[in-house]
């Protein structure tokens, strides 16, 4: 978002932004299961994930969900094959779990922070990414799919920007 400036242009765009802001995971799930994609739902927050499936059966798209961490390398190993039992072998690998930590300067940013941003962040979908690759690499077409920032592109000292590795 540039400037905002008092137009009606630009609280649009901002209304809209703020609209867009979280949630992602829902938003692609419910996209998949409008086109009766079978779906693996994936969080380590129960509610999230009842809230989720609840929508997806709306749609009568078969889903199955799995509580997890995705810096937990012991869950992630387990994981492909509970999917696999519960709804077949996986076509696509969706790495959209992540978080944001505290907007401080990079001085100001603990090393615990930032490890825990970096396992939950990089080390989680590559988890994951290793995980699956197997079982993708078996389908005659399979698609990895990264969910990353465009902070990525930014340099500089603030620590936000470090969310996106
Ligand atoms: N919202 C934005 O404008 C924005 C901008 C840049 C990047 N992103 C990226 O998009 C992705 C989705 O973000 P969002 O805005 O929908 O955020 P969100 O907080 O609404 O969703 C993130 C989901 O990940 C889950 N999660 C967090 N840590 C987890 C863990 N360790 N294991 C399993 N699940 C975990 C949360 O419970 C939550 O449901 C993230 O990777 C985020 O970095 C979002």
């Amino acid at each position: 978002m540039g400037t905002l400036r008092r137009s009606n242009g630009a609280s649009r765009k901002s209304s809209c932004y703020n609209r867009c802001w979280k949630r992602h995971g829902s938003r692609i799930a419910l996209e998949l299961a409008r086109r009766k994609a079978k779906l693996a739902l994936v969080d380590f927050r129960k509610e999230t994930l009842a809230e989720t499936s609840k929508m997806v059966d709306a749609l009568d798209a078969k889903n199955a969900s799995f509580v997890l961490d995705v810096s937990d390398a012991k869950a992630v190993l387990a994981l492909p094959e509970a999917v696999k039992k519960a709804l077949g072998e996986a076509d696509v690998l969706i790495n959209n779990a992540g978080i944001i930590q505290p907007f401080v300067m990079a001085k100001d940013l603990s090393l615990e922070d930032a490890h825990h941003v970096m396992n939950v962040n990089f080390t989680g979908p590559l988890m994951l990414t290793k995980a699956f690759l197997p079982g993708l690499i078996s389908r005659p077409v399979a698609h990895i799919l990264n969910v990353s920032s465009l902070k990525q592109r930014v340099g500089g000292i603030k620590a936000t920007h470090s969310f996106c590795f």
